[in-house]
């Protein structure tokens, strides 16, 4: 089976269990829309990726790990969304979660899904405990504090922001914690992957500051001009397009050359150049051309 069905049904599994008996009924709607139909589902791909990459023999625990930090990235996004956040009625092309079930429901599924997630590796490791703490570890790390999403999400509440450091925290985190997943769940070092998840999380947030920037609301599912309405530091801003356009390029060269040494290196590369040709908007990659 290919991995992108078995993180959906690792995902499936993760909702059905939530939202078995006695869970309120809207509570259980509210997470499953958080989840289905899914947006590009890369962080979980990468953790599949790096570790079959180490020539993963058994895929199951990348496979739980990847849908654990993908129920992160979705409970990141509910919360991201909220009125005190962005205060974004669009996500994934149709109406975010607290535009259609309201603010105390949208925080409780964040909530939920934190916790999920947890039970989720939990469950992909029971036949390789010893494999359990140190992803705990990882994964945690990449959301919580000091350096993880909730941190990046806090840097909006600070006097001055330096954007390396917030794009670090509230994006690069959580692909570190993919790759680096990847690599505990085959029982490999994951240091070595971490420059990797670095330059991937730094392209991709580049890429997400494009979009807002001057990209389409159509083509990416979610408002623009966000940051600049929301006073949010953002490369464009910082850079200008070219300059954004031309770090975003140097970045993905950076990640493919951070590469560890591995059975299935090349096919990572490939994936990670096809991957960052859907980054650009549209309208720039046509005249970057
Ligand atoms: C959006 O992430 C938030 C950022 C960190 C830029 P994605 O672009 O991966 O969102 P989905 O999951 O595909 O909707
Ligand atoms: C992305 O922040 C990282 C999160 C923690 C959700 P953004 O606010 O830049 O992401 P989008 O543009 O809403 O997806
Ligand atoms: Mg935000
Ligand atoms: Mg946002």
């Amino acid at each position: 089976m290919e991995a992108g069905a078995r993180i959906e049904i690792c995902l499936e599994e993760a909702v059905a269990s939530a939202s078995s008996k006695p869970c309120p009924p809207l509570l259980a709607k509210a997470v499953h829309y958080a989840i289905f139909p899914g947006g590009a589902r890369v962080r979980p791909q990468l953790t599949v990726s790096v570790a079959s990459a180490c020539g993963d023999a058994d895929s199951s625990i990348a496979d739980h790990a990847g849908a654990a930090i993908e129920l992160l990235h979705c409970a990141s996004l509910v919360h991201d969304d909220l009125p005190c956040f962005d205060d974004a009625a669009i996500r994934r092309g149709r109406e975010s979660v607290h535009a259609l079930y309201g603010e105390p429901l949208a925080v409780l599924v964040g909530d939920a899904l934190i916790v999920e997630a947890f039970n989720t590796l939990q469950r992909g490791c029971q036949r390789d405990l010893n494999k359990l703490g140190p992803l705990v570890s990882c994964i945690a790390g990449a959301v919580g504090m000091p350096g993880g999403i909730v941190a990046g999400q806090a840097w909006e509440s600070e006097p001055k922001i330096n954007v390396h450091q917030y794009h670090r925290a509230k994006t690069g985190s959580l692909f570190v914690g993919a790759v680096a997943a990847g690599a505990i769940a085959v029982g490999e070092d994951p240091q070595p992957w971490c420059p990797l998840g670095q330059f991937i999380g730094e392209a991709y947030q580049l890429a997400d500051d494009l979009f807002d920037a001057a990209g389409s609301a159509e083509e990416s599912g979610k408002p623009v001009l966000q940051d600049v309405n929301n006073g949010r530091p953002n490369a464009v801003a910082k850079y200008g397009i070219d300059g954004a356009m031309k770090r975003l390029k140097e970045t993905v060269g950076n990640a493919v050359d951070a590469i560890p040494d591995c059975e299935g290196g090349e096919e990572l590369r490939s994936l990670i150049l096809a991957q960052a040709t859907r980054l650009v908007p549209s309208k720039l990659a046509k005249s970057a051309a």
